[in-house]
């Protein structure tokens, strides 16, 4: 039992290295697969779950010790009919083994539903626990996790621990009890025997063993070869209009036959060596069962033992060889499981990089005057994006931002809605540290849209009112109207009530971002930032847009970044900048009397010169 527990957990950490050997881009300590699955274990057996398991334990306990005592009243029973004995004794026995049998029944009917709602519920927490915990996390965290990793963690990741709790741990427990049972009856009857029945759990080791040896490494191929396949599809699909626009869809579809064509190869080989245990641990078990009868039979002919005991033990041979080919089969999503485990718990165990001052104070709202002193800042390390930002924006002021690709726009922003932290210099926003200033307070003073309008697949109301808790749908009508975009909703197949698709990608970019101005209205923050908002539309529409935005700004202190000048001119003054500086700062008017940068860029679009054409200054496009 302690050697085949042994070489279980030394397989066990074998072949589970060599699978996270294939996600290489998780950090791999090698030795922490015990801590991985004590805490995998912990969802599932601590806290509020404790008494469940408790109780799911007991009753497995007492369920796998009736049927463990089973063979030994139908040997009684076959003694009693050897020895021509008693009608009566005969009945007590076979009473008792119906006895066994039906508590073994009850008892697991019970401990099952304890144990499948303790795995379901102890995934469904350990994935709360996840998602609960990516919400906390700061948005440079997503920046060196890409999406797609996130996601693989959520779905993927989550499936193979829910398989792992399902079937791996309910299974397992089952199968360790089942053989402590069934040996410590045997040895109780007579051990001589025991040692003999035994001899099919070593037997089995080695034949399950080597058909891991064989299978593990086909499965492991034909889950890479699967998650290929299926990145493949879903890359095809989101590029549909990309294949389709260059009618590659032979190169698609022959690519996909190729990669399916692999897939079914190597998943033949890998299913046919599993499919082989079967038929295996069928015969070696006759084997055990032949041994016992065969030996016991000489120690019956010898005189030493009861027929009855040798036909027990032979049921023993069954009740040994089921536990330890079940728990070599459940090997492999054993250790799925624990690197699934492990690549969850790096992302649970990921602090967030910017988290509230703990002397934190709300933000209060003075107007909206916002001073920036020497600001530096970096994404990464030792690659400065900002240098030396020092400005002041007196409240109500509406301030434009311009500037050449990479010059920092964006990230001007970041810093400001702090969704990262500056590495040296102040911001003061009315007066307070941005730094000591609760991130809730913050974001709900300052509204921001953004270019990629971002809608959920949800109503174009539940949109809307995603914006403040408590909104109600008056309000948001009424700010649909404000925005301009009440009519074309109106227009929609349900109106208020027709559900986006993803992302919205069912409306036009101008109509999304009509609501996602409404949006704005709704949450009517303090503070306003725009973000490229009127990009890529009609002029029309932009106009509309132009007017919403118009409404939304008034009297606020804002900030809009644009490339097209025109949208920017009217504001209080227009910041430029170049390469992570501030080049010049002023009004419209000032800057262009002043023929510098500003200057150069506004003549370029207007009239179609590049900069540094001839009526305007030299200057270089400097990107951060
Ligand atoms: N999350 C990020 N991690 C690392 N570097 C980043 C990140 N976001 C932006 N950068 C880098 O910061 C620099 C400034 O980018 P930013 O988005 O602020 O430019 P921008 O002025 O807004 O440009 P655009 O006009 O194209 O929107 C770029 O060099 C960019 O590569
Ligand atoms: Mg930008």
């Amino acid at each position: 039992m302690t050697a085949a527990t042994a070489t279980t957990t030394k397989q066990w950490k074998k072949q589970e290295d060599k699978v996270t050997e294939e996600h290489a881009q998780v950090i791999h300590k090698p030795d922490d697969t015990t801590q991985v699955l004590k805490r995998l274990l912990t969802y599932m057996t601590a806290d509020e779950a404790k008494g469940k398991f408790t109780v799911a334990m007991i009753l497995r306990v007492l369920a796998l010790f009736g049927l463990s005592i089973l063979p030994g009243f139908t040997g009684k029973a076959i003694d009693v009919i050897t020895v021509n004995g008693a009608e009566s004794e005969l009945q007590k026995w076979v009473f008792l083994a119906l006895a066994a049998g039906a508590l073994y029944l009850l008892l697991s009917l019970g401990a099952d539903r304890l144990f499948a709602d303790l795995a379901t519920r102890a995934s469904y927490k350990l994935q709360k626990h996840l998602f609960s915990h990516m919400q906390l996390l700061s948005l440079s965290f997503f920046d060196r996790h890409g999406r797609g990793e996130l996601m693989s963690r959520l779905t993927n990741d989550s499936e193979v621990i829910a398989l792992f709790y399902e079937s791996v741990v309910i299974q397992i427990i089952r199968a360790l009890v089942q053989i402590v049972l069934a040996f410590a009856v045997m040895l109780f009857i007579d051990w001589r025997l025991m040692i003999v029945a035994s001899l099919i759990v070593p037997a089995m080791l080695i034949v399950m063993y080597i058909s891991n040896r064989i299978a593990g490494p086909a499965f492991a191929k034909l889950q890479q070869d699967l998650s290929d396949l299926s990145g493949f599809q879903e890359e095809s699909l989101s590029g549909m209009k990309v294949i389709i626009s260059n009618r590659r869809q032979d190169w698609a579809d022959e690519k996909h036959t190729h990669m399916a064509a692999t897939v079914f190869d190597v998943g033949s080989k890998a299913f046919f060596t599993s499919l082989l245990q079967y038929p295996l641990t069928q015969s070696f078990t006759y084997m055990g069962i032949v041994t016992v009868l065969v030996v016991g039979g000489l120690m019956v002919m010898s005189d030493n033992i009861a027929l009855g005991t040798v036909i027990a033990f032979s049921g023993y041979v069954g009740l040994l060889a089921k536990p330890v080919s079940t728990i070599s089969n459940l090997m492999g999503t054993a250790f799925n499981g624990i690197a699934g485990g492990r690549r969850v718990f790096s992302i649970i165990d990921a602090e967030p990089e910017i988290v509230d001052d703990p002397d934190a104070t709300d933000y209060e709202f003075k107007g909206g005057h916002i001073v920036l002193k020497d600001v530096d800042f970096s994404y990464i390390p030792g690659r400065k994006i900002l240098r030396h930002n020092t400005f002041e924006v007196q409240p109500g002021e509406s301030v434009g931002i311009c500037g050449p690709t990479g010059a920092g726009k964006s990230t001007l922003i970041n810093i400001l809605t702090r969704y990262y932290d500056i590495d040296s210099g102040t911001i003061l926003i009315d007066g307070q540290d941005l730094k000591k200033l609760t991130r809730d307070s913050l974001r709900t003073q300052i509204g921001v849209v953004l270019q990629e309008a971002f809608l959920f697949s949800d109503t174009v109301m539940n949109n809307l009112k995603y914006a403040r808790k408590g909104a109600t749908a008056e309000e948001c009508i009424a700010a649909a109207k404000k925005a301009n975009a009440h009519d074309f909703i109106m227009r929609l197949p349900q109106g208020y009530d027709t559900v986006l698709t993803e992302r919205g990608a069912s409306l036009s970019q101008g109509q999304r971002q009509m609501i996602t101005i409404a949006r704005a209205m709704v949450a009517d923050p303090k503070l306003l930032i725009l973000d490229e908002a009127t990009s890529n539309v009609d002029t029309r529409t932009e106009k509309l847009i132009q007017e919403a935005l118009g409404k939304l700004m008034e009297g606020k202190t804002s900030f809009s970044i644009a490339h097209r000048l025109a949208t920017i001119r009217g504001s209080s003054w227009i910041m430029v900048m170049n390469g992570g500086v501030i080049v010049e700062m002023g009004p419209h008017d000032e800057l262009m009397a002043k023929k510098g940068f500003y200057y150069a860029l506004y003549m370029s679009q207007f009239k179609g010169k590049a900069p540094g054409g001839s009526e305007a200054a030299s200057v270089d496009f400097v990107s951060t």
